[in-house]
């Protein structure tokens, strides 16, 4: 398929490609019997596999019954050759990441009436039990009058059972590098639910705010080890970043889950009383962030509680293994090892169940900022999510 090319499907006029990525093309277009202006969204390969097929499926499968204002409905899912093609209303909306791009003085106000908005949505979804899982500026968008906001892409959204309230996902390394929360990463063996989309939105917001992203590596293990084993510089220094909208940032970020926010509920209102203020006052003064957060089910907190000194033992362990020469001069020296040191040889998932070249393996590497990283359904990975692994168990 030529992606220069301007498709003629049997309904559709193609107006323009808007997106060439690495899976799907999407298009501007207008529908032949009634001139509606659409979008379509249809897979790059002429062959897609079944897999890929299933994926496309299922994000019109999950959008399709949830009547959001803050989520793009599908119009219809398509027959094209061997594939298909996910037909949208186009209402005049660009991605939020081209809006960034042409307009990227966005001011404080503005970048907080965004969150709020987005802080919204995700309470919706957590109303219908939905983690879209790959929150970024491409997957959001803006109408560039209106300032409304919308999702799109769930194609690696999952939909939890409605009767469960313990939200887990075996899925790793879906979405997007730069913007994966540690748990989605896969090396922490920790659970995946709706707060991996708080940590993304963290990342978001970050970028929005700052215009550049937390972890600026081009190695994607390194982004993988930022994720789970390094804080974001502080956006305070900078003088458009309040000390107090930091730190909802650094909350949101938090490597642990149960850190972070735990209802979009408790975000919103931060990123109101920021506004507020703002309004009011011109500046946001500090105030006690997260107060009016409050998760509405009991989550059993994936951590260890006291055993310290068998965690003492597998990281002194780890240190020996690791490095014989240096821990053995540590020892004569009486150094104290740097803690956690796990996470300082990079990001190594371990468990009881996984061979050395398991361990030592990783991501399929690439380079780049880690925007365009985006991962499938994380088949074939190492490690798995079975087996208790050394880094969650030493996670504090
Ligand atoms: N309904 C829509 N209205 C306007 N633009 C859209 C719409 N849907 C998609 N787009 C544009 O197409 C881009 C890619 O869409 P989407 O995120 O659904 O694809 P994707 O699955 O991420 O594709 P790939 O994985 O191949 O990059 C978006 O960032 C946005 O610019
Ligand atoms: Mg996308």
């Amino acid at each position: 398929m030529n992606d220069h090319q301007i498709l003629n499907f049997q309904n559709y006029q193609t107006i323009e490609c808007i997106h060439q990525g690495k899976k799907s093309l999407v298009y501007r277009a207008q529908h032949i019997s009634d001139n509606k202006p659409v979008i379509l969204k249809l897979l790059r390969s002429e062959y897609p596999s079944f897999n890929e097929l299933v994926q496309f499926r299922h994000q019109y499968t999950i959008t399709k019954n949830l009547n959001l204002s803050g989520v793009v409905q599908p119009l219809a899912l398509e027959n094209y050759r061997n594939s298909l093609i996910l037909v949208m209303a186009d209402e005049g909306y660009i991605s939020l990441d081209e809006y960034i791009k042409k307009d990227n003085s966005l001011s404080l106000s503005q970048c907080l009436t965004i969150g709020i908005k987005l802080t919204e949505i995700l309470a919706e979804l957590y109303h219908h039990r939905i983690i879209h899982k790959d929150i970024k500026p491409a997957n959001i968008l803006i109408h560039p009058q209106s300032l409304e906001i919308q999702l799109i892409d769930f194609s690696i959204a999952s939909v939890l059972p409605k009767e469960t309230q313990v939200l887990k996902n075996p899925n790793i390394l879906e979405g997007t590098l730069a913007y994966i929360s540690p748990e989605q990463t896969g090396r922490m063996n920790r659970g995946i639910d709706y707060r991996t989309d708080f940590y993304s939105f963290g990342v978001t917001l970050y970028e929005l705010l700052s215009g550049k992203l937390p972890f600026e590596t081009t190695d994607a293990m390194e982004l993988v080890h930022c994720h789970i084993a390094k804080m974001p510089s502080s956006l305070s220094n900078r003088k458009k970043n309040p000390k107090v909208l930091s730190n909802i940032i650094l909350k949101l970020m938090e490597k642990n889950a149960e850190e972070r926010y735990q209802s979009a509920w408790g975000i919103q209102k931060d990123l109101e009383t920021c506004l507020k203020q703002l309004e009011n006052t011109g500046k946001i003064e500090f105030f006690e962030i997260g107060k009016r957060d409050i998760c509405d089910h009991f989550i059993i907190p994936e951590k260890l509680y006291g055993r310290q000194q068998q965690v003492q033992q597998l990281l002194d362990a780890f240190e020996r293994v690791s490095n014989p020469i240096s821990s053995q001069l540590s020892v004569e020296k009486e150094e104290i090892p740097l803690n956690p040191p796990i996470y300082q040889k990079r990001s190594i998932r371990w468990s009881p169940h996984s061979t050395k070249s398991e361990a030592t393996s990783g991501l399929p590497l690439s380079k780049g900022d880690g925007r365009g990283i985006t991962q499938g359904t994380g088949e074939g990975l190492p490690g798995g999510t079975e087996g208790r692994s050394l880094l969650g168990e030493v996670q504090k």
